[in-house]
């Protein structure tokens, strides 16, 4: 089974780590987010900066943790799309460039296989066919997974994604960045009755609506309009029972969803990846959906969840044993569908 070095630098956290299959031998995630926190959300050219800054440092942090040499490295990963082209090339080109040097085979790896791949390293045992729930900043999919590098995207949202809604619902009700956690903490002690939200619907040509698709931009826009209707009694906020309300309905789209989902495809376990996988209304709430139908939840541990290398790591391993490798001339590119995974590779 393939050992594998991987580069991880798509947004916001330069990661770098050193698996074989489904093992991580080092991981190591440099977050950006305190740089981030005084512009109230990720600046592009500053991450692509960072990145620079501390993606060599990572490299040599893997090999004294592992242990390991080169000579023991089967093949060298980076994250090739989507995300932000400036901060992807810049562990791209340092994946491209040590694959070279070193005279290794060189895997680019798709973003959202590599949340995928993150089950995988919480649960070894797992094997697909299954549906991933990937609820991120910048992703909300519903993704059926056959096999390696074989994905069809079922369900996603049509405009903000999931984490997304979170960040900008808790800079309106001004909670900073990044909104998730503080809003998760604050629903907790709220009432999610308190005010009835619209969850977003799309419609279909023929009526009715997409059973998997959502929609989270309405609701953003309803918490603003009621946010202002309240300021203007002069009253203080009810911010928990706001912030209990909007997470409520956002859990309660995720949830009809995936349970829709997998219920119509006969799949038997939902595994959940992503940032906004750590919030517990929907840790709980998805749990007590699948139940009545025997739908197994896998909720990785919060280090697999939000972005890593190992992630990225456990997915090249794969490919590699697979004979899957890339050409050095694959560019960073912003978005790619999961369906076409596999023009990365010359099989
Ligand atoms: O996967 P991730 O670390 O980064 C990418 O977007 O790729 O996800 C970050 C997102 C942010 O939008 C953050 O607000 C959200 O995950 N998040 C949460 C929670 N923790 C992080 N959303 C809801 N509840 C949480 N507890
Ligand atoms: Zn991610």
């Amino acid at each position: 089974m393939a050992t594998v070095l991987a580069i991880e630098t798509s947004c916001d956290e330069t990661a770098v780590a050193i698996v074989k299959n489904r093992h991580i031998l080092s991981s190591v995630v440099s977050s950006q987010i305190a740089i981030h926190q005084k512009y109230g959300g990720v600046v592009p050219e500053v991450a692509s900066r960072q990145h620079v800054e501390i993606v060599n440092h990572a490299i040599a942090q893997c090999f004294t943790e592992s242990g390991l040499s080169w000579s023991e490295i089967d093949g060298i990963a980076g994250t090739c799309t989507p995300g932000l082209v400036g901060a992807l090339l810049v562990g791209l080109t340092a994946a491209k460039t040590l694959a070279i040097v070193h005279e290794k085979p060189f895997i680019g790896v798709h973003h959202l296989e590599g949340h995928i791949y993150a089950s995988y390293l919480s649960d070894p045992d797992l094997e697909p066919p299954f549906l991933c729930l990937l609820v991120s900043g910048g992703h909300t999919s519903l993704i059926y997974v056959k096999a390696c590098g074989q994905y069809e995207v079922l369900g996603q949202t049509r405009d903000d994604a999931a984490g997304e809604a979170f960040d900008k619902v808790a800079r309106l009700l001004k909670l900073g960045y990044p909104g998730g956690p503080m809003i998760d903490q604050l629903a907790a002690q709220g009432n999610p009755k308190a005010f009835p939200l619209p969850e977003g619907q799309i419609s279909l040509p023929e009526g009715g609506f997409h059973p998997y698709d959502s929609s989270f931009s309405g609701l953003k826009t309803a918490v603003l309009r009621l946010t202002q209707k309240l300021e203007a009694t002069g009253e203080p906020l009810p911010i928990a029972d706001l912030a209990a309300s909007f997470q409520a309905t956002v859990v309660r789209a995720l949830t009809k969803r995936a349970i829709a989902c997998a219920r119509n495809y006969g799949l038997d376990t939902i595994a959940v990846g992503g940032g906004v996988a750590a919030n517990r209304g929907l840790r709980e709430q998805l749990k007590i959906a699948a139940e009545p139908y025997q739908i197994k939840v896998l909720f990785p541990p919060m280090k697999f969840c939000t972005d890593n290398a190992a992630m990225i790591g456990c997915a090249a391993s794969e490919h590699l044993d697979r004979g899957h490798a890339s050409e050095l001339s694959i560019v960073a590119q912003s978005r790619l569908p999961l369906s076409e995974v596999m023009s990365l590779y010359r099989v």
